[in-house]
């Protein structure tokens, strides 16, 4: 298979034979060509439906006509000048417009730059230490956010360390805040669990969450990375009636090519250079291929029923659910607009401690029996499937055909 001889290469090329680790699976990853719509095509002509989407910015589904119109147009004018241009100005405006706490923001390249630069923004604004994050919550690949320790656990806090609690638990997070409130730099959490499997958040915990960052004086981010324009043409923070302080994004505002965004209220982001003193940069941030890419996925966006692709990955989170259960098999199927994760346990899924109760072998047998029945989705129990706008009655059909047939495979071998 070509897959297989293009991953022999890339092996010698790349650590483990990818450039991000949640590719890779045994015996190989597909290496895919092509994608269209709601499908992608691998490197030996293999047809799957994509309910990975690149990991959550392809919402239009692949190769969206006005997407490549506009990104060809404008890669015939240039791609990066160095300069400030028209569309990064045009793409911000949309943004504030739609994500009012948004006041003002920087670019960047990804949600990693995006996270760890809204990280050193809240310590250089608040002169403090501490970072607060949800336990089983990602924000990137950069030690801030990677490097985290149980809250019971701190030492000296005067470190630049991260310290993290359980997500939905009022109680952990208030006692958190108790102790050491008047150090804590931020609390950045995703408003909806994604890296873990799909969480809902219990609504109390971010009223809590942002009622104890007002009362220290630390900053709270909301890090929309992936919930921003997923639940509707706003970020998650609208649903939730709350307003950060600051928030990141990245994923579905470059329609598919690398952004990431910063960004919050005027009196933090001020102290951004050249206005401040907090510097940071980025030779591609605001690059006008990734800019245009997202005005002309947000220009959609704003015009299409988000209704569509969010009931249909209700009533198939349903019907998986239910399949699961006349297998036998123990699942839970947690469902958040146009996100899902198939548990494979009985649940509840809350938090971190519930999510990795889960069967991940189980979880990879099935993904590898559904890859060979046609389905692309994460290859890990703690990720998020994305639905797309280009999803439809067909795609639906065949899905649940698949998720009959793999789970029977599996549930026989058990
Ligand atoms: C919530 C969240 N924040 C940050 C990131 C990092 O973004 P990127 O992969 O663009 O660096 C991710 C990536 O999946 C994410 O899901």
């Amino acid at each position: 298979m070509l897959s297989e001889k293009l991953f022999k290469e890339a092996s010698g090329l790349f650590p483990g034979g990818v450039n991000s680790p949640v590719r890779y699976y045994e015996p190989f990853p597909r290496f895919i060509k092509e994608g269209k719509g709601s499908g992608v095509i691998d490197a030996d002509n293999g047809r799957y439906i994509d309910y990975c989407l690149g990991f959550g910015p392809m919402i239009l589904g692949h190769g969206d006509h006005a997407v490549v119109k506009a990104v060809q147009e404008q890669a015939e004018k240039g791609f990066s000048f160095g300069a400030p241009g028209e569309p990064e100005v045009r793409l911000a405006e949309m943004i504030r417009e739609a994500v009012p706490s948004v006041e003002m923001m920087r670019f960047t390249n990804s949600g990693t730059e995006a996270t760890m630069h809204a990280i050193r923004l809240a310590r250089h604004f608040t002169g403090r230490n501490l970072i607060v994050k949800i336990e089983g919550g990602f924000h990137g690949s950069h030690d801030y956010a990677l490097d985290s320790i149980p809250s019971n656990r701190v030492g000296n806090t005067d470190q630049n360390i991260t310290i993290e609690v359980p997500f939905n638990d009022v109680e952990a997070i208030s006692d958190t805040f108790q102790r050491y409130g008047n150090k804590i730099a931020a609390l950045i959490l995703e408003p909806v669990l994604g890296n873990i499997g799909v969480v809902r958040p219990d609504p109390e915990f971010l009223r809590v969450s942002r009622k104890l960052t007002t009362e220290s004086g630390s900053l709270l981010i909301f890090d929309e990375v992936i919930t921003a324009f997923r639940f509707g043409y706003k970020g998650y923070q609208d649903l939730a009636g709350i307003k950060p302080d600051l928030t990141t994004m990245g994923k579905i505002i470059g329609g598919g090519l690398p952004v990431g965004l910063f960004g919050g209220r005027e009196e933090i982001m001020k102290n951004v250079a050249p206005r401040g003193k907090l510097y940071q940069q980025g030779t591609f941030s605001g690059n006008p291929i990734s800019m245009i890419s997202g005005i002309a996925t947000l220009t959609q966006l704003k015009m299409l029923d988000y209704g569509k692709p969010t009931n249909y990955t209700e009533r198939l989170s349903k019907e998986i659910a239910g399949i699961m259960t006349d297998e036998g098999v123990n699942a839970t199927v947690n469902q958040a607009g146009t996100m899902f994760t198939i548990f494979f346990s009985s649940g509840p899924v809350i938090n971190y401690a519930t999510a990795i109760k889960s069967d991940a072998g189980l979880f990879f047998r099935f993904f590898q029996e559904m890859l060979k029945n046609g389905i692309f989705m994460p290859k890990s129990q703690f990720e998020a499937c994305f639905v797309s706008f280009a999803h439809g009655k067909e795609d639906y059909a065949d899905t649940l055909e698949a998720v009959r047939k793999s789970v029977s495979v599996v549930a026989a071998a058990e």
